[in-house]
């Protein structure tokens, strides 16, 4: 695992776009895994700057997000479409076809599930996957507890994620109780893996995960088996 510190927020940010344009340059029709959150805001941003600037071209990239809220519609404006739509698809010249999110209102949830594994597979499999990391070690939704074999699947949220994501809805209330997300082992088939994470609040599961200690109740620990995994941090308490 390679450990990068930074001490803003942009320059985390910058590192980051920095792998993501090297893979986009260097293989054109990339299988990039995607995240939503606050943490990428500033990367997606960056790479909008260096398509506008550099033309950086998403004309052959495949996207895969890790997850969606269960029950909101795709156009909601808290839905992980939206986000990504906001943040970055509407900005690049990526082919709405080659964007992948789960569909989170599907009324086949369990084989929307099977589905999003499969279409990930027969696109070649991720090439490089960008991960934020939650207050209690989650990533993607995988909550503590996790099994490090699941796939795709349906999850219920912990009541502190919840409470992290009521920022992006009118009202704590409406932040869905389930989402469905790529699983632990879907994840870690990523040929390469960044994980992202700035701010005090971060530190303590960034502590945690330097501590090497690998288990079910710290799901981004899972990352320590990975072969290929930079964590670009930063941050004081
Ligand atoms: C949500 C997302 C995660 C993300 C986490 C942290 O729970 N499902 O993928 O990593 O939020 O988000 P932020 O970057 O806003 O702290």
């Amino acid at each position: 695992m390679k450990w990068i510190e930074v001490n803003t927020y942009e320059e985390m940010s910058e590192v980051a776009a920095n792998i993501f344009s090297k893979q986009i340059q260097e293989k054109p029709d990339s299988i990039l895994g995607l995240a939503t959150g606050g943490s990428p805001v500033g990367m997606y941003k960056e790479l909008v700057k260096r398509h506008q600037a550099d033309r950086l071209s998403f004309k052959n990239i495949q996207t895969f997000n890790l997850d969606e809220y269960v029950g909101l519609e795709q156009t909601s404006p808290a839905s992980y479409w939206t986000f990504m739509h906001e943040n970055l698809f509407n900005f690049v010249d990526i082919q709405p076809e080659n964007i992948h999110l789960p569909n989170g209102k599907t009324a086949d949830l369990t084989a929307e599930c099977v589905a999003y594994d499969e279409r990930i597979k027969e696109a070649g499999g991720i090439d490089l996957q960008l991960l934020g990391i939650g207050v209690n070690g989650h990533i993607g939704f995988n909550e503590p507890g996790t099994p490090f074999d699941s796939m795709t699947n349906i999850v219920e949220l912990t009541e502190s994620t919840r409470t992290e994501n009521a920022i992006y809805f009118n009202d704590p209330s409406e932040v869905p109780t389930h989402a469905i997300t790529m699983g632990i082992q879907s994840i870690m088939k990523a040929k390469e893996i960044v994980l992202i994470a700035f701010g005090e609040k971060k530190l303590d599961a960034i502590e945690k995960l330097k501590s090497g200690h690998v288990t079910e109740e710290f799901p981004a620990s899972q990352l320590l088996n990975h072969p290929n995994v930079t964590i670009i941090f930063g941050g004081t308490k």
